[in-house]
């Protein structure tokens, strides 16, 4: 059974509800699912994991909240060949072209660090996701996995 790991950033319990949904569908799918609020979690813990997953909201203009730039940062040293992650977002369309900027980061670096995209960011406006979709995003990761 492939294992997953949500790290979630969360101040006004959005991206906490988003990634408390997610982890029901990871394990609809199959897998064994850990969450983690970032303050709890460290980029390394992700070696340990098959299905990476990443849910944060965006703060300021379009930057990554305080609580996750460490873990951020720390994924830039971290290899993640071969793992498969996802990233989910939520954020409000009304900042336009910065709309979930914190999860389109997120995207690049995990990339970068050398881990597969198993689907596209799902970017949710404030907490009003599709339950349907986050299904969807979790079966392509457990497929890839
Ligand atoms: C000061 C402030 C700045 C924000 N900046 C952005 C932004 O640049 N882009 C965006 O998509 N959402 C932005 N948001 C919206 C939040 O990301 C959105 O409310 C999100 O659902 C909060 O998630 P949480 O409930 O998990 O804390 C901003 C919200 C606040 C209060």
């Amino acid at each position: 059974m492939a294992n997953a790991k949500i790290v979630y950033a969360t101040m006004t319990g959005n991206t906490e509800e988003i990634a408390q949904a997610f982890q029901e569908s990871l394990k609809k799918a199959g897998a064994e699912v850990e969450l983690t609020d970032v303050n709890d979690a460290k980029a390394e813990d992700f070696k340990n994991f098959d299905i990476l997953v990443v849910a944060t909201y965006t703060y300021g203009q379009g930057e990554l909240p305080d609580d996750i730039q460490d873990f951020y940062e720390d994924l830039k040293d971290i290899d993640l060949a071969g793992k498969v992650y996802a990233v989910l977002g939520s954020g409000d369309t009304s900042y336009d072209y910065m709309y979930c900027k914190a999860a389109d980061d997120f995207d690049a670096i995990l990339t970068e660090a050398g881990a597969k995209k198993a689907a596209p960011v799902y970017k949710i406006e404030f907490n009003e996701y599709d339950q349907g979709k986050l299904d969807e995003i979790a079966q392509a990761l457990v497929n890839a996995a």
